[in-house]
């Protein structure tokens, strides 16, 4: 991986010459004209690093804190779903990675390994991800499993009550367990790896939904399974549950963060779901400076979506993110190598700061702030 990828770019090329076409566009793709999903990465080019010069640093210093944690590097790993049918070693392998890099893993709720194996697997800090299903027994048992296996926070996803229009996942048959169709198998011909290691590996299930396994395409898990009308009362019993450190994930408007402020989340993940579902949403990074200046201090700002440079979390930092987040190019790690491809992909992460903080001319992650930044016209 080391000597033939050199970007998050050159990983997805590997990922879609090795993953069957069904996985690769399940990550690849986005909602309807997948313009959010471009927009979010594209936007970063809206602000420019106004770098200074002389500052006398010999290295950088990447640590930072959220809720509490201390992290190696300013930035988290968003939740992913499905993992083991992008690698055979699946969330496992994003999971030591994370922990390897020294910061936060994030698990989904429709994750292929369960919420007990990934607690026990690593030492590193580790949030759960939820979603909200219709049957409140099931959201308060995957609670119960979550902070009884460790996890520190819990993450609750509020920008998918229903599914978005995923025109690659409609035309692929998309499904957990995979569907076999004519199409499936001949594609999977053409990718032997990929195919060796699924037919010698467990099956793949939605491992945290062990009693409802049988084959769905996730458009119908959502629409059967989620509630679509769950809302900030809901929320508000929610975290009474958890009663813990929370993070709402998929805000950009400033009034609803200000109103997640006042629900009781401590973090606000600012997010369109990677541009999967309401491909009209605005770019995370554009909202970052509306949000913050709204509600001030008053939660802890992730951002995640289109960070694909390191020099995009400088940006984010600078502009008043407490964190970047990001899921594909570590997933396009995985699939292109497992554990290997996405230790590849956060080490150009880090590498890339290392080098880029010494270019801008700051010292530390907390030493980043607006006087960094031009908004390029
Ligand atoms: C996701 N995302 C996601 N989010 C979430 O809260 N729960 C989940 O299970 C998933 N599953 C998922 C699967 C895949 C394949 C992708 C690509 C994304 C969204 C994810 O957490 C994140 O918000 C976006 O992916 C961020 O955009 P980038 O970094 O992929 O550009
Ligand atoms: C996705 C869901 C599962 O984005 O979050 O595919």
């Amino acid at each position: 991986m080391r000597g033939s990828c050199y970007n998050i770019a050159d990983l997805r090329r590997k990922a879609r010459a090795r993953a069957h076409p069904m996985a690769f566009d399940y990550i690849d793709g986005g909602a309807d004209d997948e313009i959010a999903m471009r927009n979010n990465h594209w936007r970063f080019r809206r602000y420019e690093i106004a770098h200074k010069v002389l500052a006398g640093i010999g290295r950088a210093d990447l640590s930072t804190t959220l809720l509490g944690h201390r992290l190696d590097v300013p930035f988290i790993l968003s939740p992913s779903a499905g993992n083991r049918l992008f690698h055979k070693d699946g969330e496992r392998a994003v999971a030591k990675a994370a922990a390897r890099a020294g910061t936060i893993y994030s698990l989904s709720t429709l994750s292929t390994v369960s919420i007990e194996e990934i607690g026990a697997l690593t030492s590193g800090p580790k949030w759960f991800q939820l979603y909200v299903w219709k049957d409140r027994d099931l959201v308060r048992d995957m609670i119960l499993r979550a902070k009884a296996a460790g996890y520190t926070a819990l993450i609750l996803t509020v920008d998918l009550p229903v599914h978005g229009n995923r025109e690659r996942e409609l035309r692929n048959g998309f499904c957990i367990p995979p569907a076999i169709t004519p199409k499936q198998i001949w594609q999977a011909i053409c990718r032997p790896r990929w195919t060796w290691d699924y037919v010698t590996s467990p099956g793949i299930q939605y491992a945290n939904l062990t009693h409802k396994t049988e084959k769905s395409s996730l458009f119908r898990l959502v629409s059967e399974q989620l509630n679509p009308a769950f809302s900030w009362d809901d929320a508000e019993w929610l975290l009474g549950e958890w009663n813990g450190p929370a993070v709402i994930k998929g805000v950009v408007n400033p009034a609803d963060a200000a109103r997640a402020v006042q629900t009781g989340f401590n973090a606000i993940s600012i997010s369109n779901h990677g541009g999967r579902q309401l491909d009209a949403s605005p770019a995370p990074i554009d909202m970052l400076r509306p949000i913050r200046d709204h509600i001030g201090d008053a939660a802890e700002l992730i951002v995640d979506g289109g960070v694909r440079r390191s020099s995009d979390i400088i940006k984010a930092m600078a502009l008043g993110a407490n964190a970047v987040s990001f899921a594909r190019p570590y997933l396009y790690g995985l699939a292109a190598g497992g554990q290997e491809g996405v230790e590849r992909a956060l080490d150009l992460f880090v590498e890339g700061l290392h080098r880029d903080m010494i270019l801008a001319g700051a010292a530390s992650i907390g030493d980043l702030n607006e006087s960094f930044i031009r908004a390029r016209s």
